[in-house]
């Protein structure tokens, strides 16, 4: 962690009272940290854009298991993948529907292109792909 620095922000008063009521409902207690992980999301979203930069993420899927084949495709899918994917939780949610959180690590690029192919097969209900940082280059 560098230095600390104190800086002054000029802002509009009603804009900064819907910033406190939206941290306070987040369960910030002050301005400051709210700030620094605002700035943090953007830096992590801004890394993913750039095709060859190493991130890690989730992928989210919910599917009916009655689906005919649907989960040795997705199974082959993720063997495919096997250095990409770290990890999947299983969850069977009721009789007929599953959700499944895979942790994926690899170069942005090749991560997209593993959630769309995994959020696309049909029936699959809903997917989404959360990007987040292993933390090593974010202070
Ligand atoms: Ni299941």
């Amino acid at each position: 962690m560098g230095e600390l620095s104190r800086i002054g922000v000029a802002i509009d008063s009603d804009l900064l009272d819907k910033f406190d009521s939206l941290i306070a409902r987040r369960g910030y207690t002050n301005r400051s940290e709210a700030f620094r992980d605002l700035i943090r999301d953007e830096l992590v979203e801004r890394t993913w854009e750039a095709p060859d930069s190493n991130v890690v993420g989730t992928v989210t899927l919910v599917y009916d298991h009655h689906v005919r084949l649907l989960n040795e495709k997705l199974t082959d899918l993720q063997h495919e993948h096997h250095r990409s994917i770290l990890s999947t939780l299983h969850v069977h949610l009721d009789h007929d529907n599953c959700l499944e959180v895979l942790v994926v690590r690899g170069k942005s690029a090749t991560v997209r292109r593993i959630a769309d192919t995994l959020i696309s097969t049909k029936g699959v209900k809903h997917g989404r792909l959360t990007i987040t940082t292993s933390g090593a280059e974010l202070p």
